[in-house]
């Protein structure tokens, strides 16, 4: 069997691009849905039951409107918080979720230092509490990067420059490895380099990709029919021009690296 429906996606803004552009090169024949809610950018800062409430409105968009055979939450803070909400309540589709790559350290580079960065809403989670103490290595800041994903998703080159600069500086020469818990945050690796230099990054978008193949492989959803991925993009801004602006970074970035 093979399904043609598509796969959807979803994060807080543009920052789910650095897991789909991963996905589509191991999936590429594909139709994906890709749900940019920059609207409600930073979901970093929201309580629980407004990220779960939102996820569930997307959800539900994707599931019954867009008839999607899969979810990926392309957010970590999304899944972070409504995973579980989403998983009893849309039983019938997979929902494959985001965490910061915390166990690739602990299988790549154990004894590093380790800066873990991501949004509070992440980092106070119970689900990563759980996985930080699975994998502790007696060698890890944790960073809340506040404020940071959204100078990202708004293209504030100067204030991010700053922003890290001031953030990350007591970490100079001190880090090898960073964990990038954010799905914004692989688009300022440059920027993040300049200050801390030549360190590893970890992010989780090929582990989360290679999880989507294993489950739509196991559930018999793979399309095998065509040769050509698409993508539908959509984003929640409020006019049309920013609504644009996004859709053409979006494609610009899918393939960068
Ligand atoms: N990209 C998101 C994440 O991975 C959320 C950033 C935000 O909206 O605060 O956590």
């Amino acid at each position: 069997m093979s399904s043609s429906k598509p796969i959807g996606f979803l994060d807080s803004g543009i920052g789910g691009i650095s897991v789909i552009r991963k996905a589509v090169r191991l999936l590429p024949n594909e139709d994906y849905f890709f749900f940019s809610d920059s609207v409600n950018n930073p979901y970093g800062d929201k309580s629980d039951e407004e990220i779960i409430s939102r996820c569930d409105e997307l959800a539900d968009f994707m599931v019954n409107k867009k008839s999607c055979k899969a979810i990926v939450l392309a957010c970590n803070t999304a899944s972070a918080k409504a995973v579980s909400f989403l998983r009893e309540k849309y039983s019938d589709t997979p929902i494959i979720a985001i965490e910061p790559a915390y166990k690739m350290v602990h299988d790549y580079n154990p004894d590093g230092f380790t800066l873990v960065m991501a949004t509070r809403g992440t980092l106070e989670s119970e689900k990563f509490h759980k996985l930080f103490y699975t994998y502790y290595n007696n060698n890890t800041s944790l960073l809340a990067c506040v404020g940071l994903a959204d100078l990202i998703e708004q293209e504030k080159k100067e204030e991010l420059k700053e922003y890290l600069e001031r953030n990350l500086h007591d970490y100079k020469g001190k880090v090898s490895n960073v964990v990038l818990g954010c799905t914004h945050y692989p688009l300022a690796k440059a920027e993040i380099k300049e200050v801390l230099g030549d360190v590893n990054f970890f992010d989780g978008a090929n582990g989360v990709s290679r999880q989507l193949k294993r489950v739509l492989t196991e559930k018999d959803l793979l399309n095998n029919q065509k040769s050509k991925f698409t993508i539908e993009f959509v984003d929640s801004s409020e006019t049309p021009e920013q609504q644009e602006q996004k859709k053409k970074r979006f494609f610009d970035l899918l393939s960068e690296e």
